[in-house]
């Protein structure tokens, strides 16, 4: 199980959910009612999934994919620890995921 917390764009609400090894960080969001459109459902052609991974957590998830930070290059307010959350999965080795969500969002399908 890893227990996922979501932390506003300005730091005041913080909800905490729980996944099941092999759920994705998208849908766990959405479930949460996290403002996480996902427009693409995954196919790492929107960013409006982007999410800010805590430091702390950034290193124990799998690097992105080459396709992955090329998405990221357009995503609105990205950061050194910026991922997507449609590549993003809860792991048995992974007890604690912390992202922030960004300030804004840039859907790339709608350019
Ligand atoms: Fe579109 Fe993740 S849902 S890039």
């Amino acid at each position: 199980m890893t227990l996922v917390r979501f932390i506003s764009a300005d730091g005041t609400r913080v909800v905490e959910a729980e996944a099941q090894p092999g759920e994705r960080l998208l849908e766990i969001a959405q479930m949460h009612d996290q403002p996480l459109e996902g427009v693409c459902e995954g196919q790492m052609a929107c960013s409006t999934c982007h999410v800010i991974v805590a430091e702390r957590h950034a290193a124990l998830l799998p690097r992105p994919s080459v396709e992955e930070e090329d998405m990221l290059d357009f995503a609105y307010g990205v950061s050194r620890h910026s991922r997507l959350a449609c590549q993003l999965y809860a792991a048995a080795d992974l007890p604690e995921l912390e992202v922030r969500m960004p300030a804004g969002a840039v859907n790339m399908q709608s350019r």
